[in-house]
């Protein structure tokens, strides 16, 4: 095909300007199911206590994917008080397993609690330390591996990732809109240059098959091919 000289003109199918904030996503957040009364109480906790966690939204979108694929095995980097630990861990079921990472001691022993009173604990393996290190020492597949550290490690994540994902599996990583700060012309910022980076680099790789949803911050679901 001979590329068109034609000046391109706005398509007609871009939503320019819609944004999924303010009334809409107020919307987005109605439409979901009332939780557990933990899952509650940690989202109270977490607000109260400025712990920046997924959120009803994108943990059911979690949850969703795990459902999907029927994935028995997940890996997740960067725990905090173990909310999405949980999702993940429902959607698993009895015979799965969910491995926990955090650095912060005290996040794990409230995630500890938070477990046994959600009926989860049997089913995650609870890791105090770097997330990525203890990554770095598995040997086997997992079926989906969950991103959401430090920002600046993120391009570091994605060098670990392929070789323990199963092919068909989810590598799904949170924040990648980075509060709209993706867009920026030219960002100073190192959080924002690493998401951009890990962004580029997920979406180029042969690896996998990538896709930004815009929901909250932005969730980067990739398939492993
Ligand atoms: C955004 S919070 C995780 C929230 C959690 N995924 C949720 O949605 O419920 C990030 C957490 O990762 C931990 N963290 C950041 N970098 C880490 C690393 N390299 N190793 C282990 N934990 C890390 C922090 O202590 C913090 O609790």
């Amino acid at each position: 095909m001979t590329p068109s000289k034609k000046k391109s003109s706005p398509a007609s199918w871009r939503h320019y300007n819609f944004t999924t904030a303010g009334p809409v996503d107020d919307y987005l957040y109605s439409m979901l199911p009332a939780r557990d009364e933990v899952l509650v109480e940690m989202e109270q906790y977490a607000t109260e206590h400025n712990i920046p966690i997924v959120g009803p939204a994108v943990a059911r979108v979690l949850q969703q994917l795990a459902l999907m694929i029927n994935a028995r095995t997940v890996f997740e980097l960067g725990s905090a008080i173990g909310y999405s630990t949980i999702w993940w861990a429902q959607a698993v079921g009895e015979s799965g397993r969910v491995i926990y990472t955090d650095g912060d001691s005290k996040n794990v022993e409230r995630a500890r609690g938070y477990f046994a009173r959600a009926g989860v604990t049997k089913r995650i393996e609870l890791h105090t330390g770097d997330a990525l290190e203890k990554l770095s020492e598995q040997k086997h597949e997992f079926d989906i591996i969950f991103n959401d550290v430090d920002k600046e490690d993120y391009p570091r994540v994605l060098r670990l990732v392929a070789p323990r994902l199963r092919k068909g599996g989810l590598f799904v990583t949170d924040n990648v809109l980075w509060s709209g700060r993706v867009a920026e012309k030219n960002p100073k910022d190192a959080h924002t240059k690493a998401i951009l980076e890990f962004n580029r680099k997920l979406y180029d790789s042969k690896e996998f098959y990538t896709t930004i949803l815009p929901i909250r911050d932005g969730l980067a679901v990739a398939l492993k091919r």
